[in-house]
């Protein structure tokens, strides 16, 4: 195998505070350690329309503090397609990029999994989503962030709630993942969290409203996981309204929010350590992985594990929350 000599990097999919950071890391490490590194811009478009500029030390100067991503960031169709891939591959023959890193969600890592077995290229995931939902890793790059935006907003919800003695609907992100929604609810000690790991499972709401929730509180906070649709928290408040009118209910939507900011200390050091270590797993001849932190420490975890959505809801979160909010 012939050395290694430059690589590529690219973000993809939603944005996740945190992806500048992990782009410094990846772009100093590699420098360190003889790369060469070209920034690849908006994902895995980029590689198809060639938007591709070299990387210097200073090109990731003063990141690390903001969020989103220097590198911007899309979900590319094109690239779901054989057509689409074949052009990416020529674009890194042209450019000479030996390796790819990809940092970015299930969709990105699933479309780096696929182009490193049609195309037998080396590529490294970094988890940068702020759903939290791949496996492998304790956290992504960007949950933590999220998670405390969220829970400032939980904070001023109940100022109003409390104020009004109502019931407040907020939704979160997280598409088919409900630790945002879980998570936030425990830290923001609100009455109860619906999500979509359950949902085909029993009727969270009507739980909820079995249980009790008024037994001792005039106000209620319940944090709704998005749904396929944004907007579906309108319907649980549809239902409360129908079948409990003398409820005052209200729906707060988060939306992009949440993924903006500065990222946590949490989400930069995490992501400075991901970046390091996937340096470090390519030298080492490593490829079609993502890396992850488990208990603190560096791992490396098969795409095809880390992607297949097989991350699980922790019960005893789902106990806390339930004994917590009696
Ligand atoms: O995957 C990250 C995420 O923020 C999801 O939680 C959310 O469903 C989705 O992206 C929203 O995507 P978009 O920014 O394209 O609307």
């Amino acid at each position: 195998m012939e050395r290694m000599k430059c690589i590529g990097i690219l973000t993809s999919g939603g944005d996740a505070p945190g992806m500048n950071a992990a782009i410094r890391a990846v772009t100093r490490s590699a420098i360190y350690n003889g790369l060469r590194v070209k920034g690849i811009y908006r994902g895995y478009k980029g590689l198809i329309t060639g938007e591709i500029k070299e990387f210097k030390t200073e090109n990731v100067s003063n990141i690390i503090q903001q969020g989103g991503t220097i590198l911007k960031t899309a979900r590319c169709e094109e690239f779901h397609t054989p057509e689409g891939r074949k052009i990416a591959y020529e674009t890194m023959q042209r450019e000479e990029i030996d390796a790819l890193i990809v940092i970015g969600g299930d969709g990105s890592l699933t479309g780096a999994r696929i182009f490193a077995q049609e195309y037998d290229v080396p590529c490294i995931g970094l988890p940068g989503t702020i759903d939290n939902d791949l496996f492998g890793t304790d956290t992504t790059i960007g949950y933590d962030t999220a998670l405390n935006t969220i829970l400032d907003a939980v904070d001023k919800i109940r100022d109003t709630a409390s104020s009004h003695e109502r019931l407040f609907f907020v939704e979160v992100m997280g598409r088919d993942a409900g630790f945002l929604a879980l998570n936030g609810a425990i830290a923001g000690g609100a009455e109860a969290a619906i999500i979509p790991e359950f949902s085909t499972e029993v009727d969270q709401l009507e739980e909820f409203i079995k249980n009790g929730f008024r037994k001792s509180k005039n106000s209620s906070i319940v944090l709704v996981a998005e749904s396929k649709h944004t907007g579906g928290a309108m319907h649980y408040a549809e239902r409360v309204k129908n079948e409990y009118p003398q409820y005052d209910v209200r729906v707060i939507i988060l939306g992009h929010i949440q993924r903006g900011g500065r990222p946590t200390s949490h989400d930069r050091i995490i992501a400075s350590r991901m970046g390091v270590a996937s340096i470090e797993a390519l030298m080492e001849g490593q490829r079609n992985i993502m890396v992850g932190i488990e208990d603190n420490k560096i791992v490396y975890v098969p795409f095809a594990k880390a992607v297949k959505k097989n991350k699980p809801i922790d019960e005893e979160l789902l106990t806390v929350l339930k004994e917590l909010s009696i």
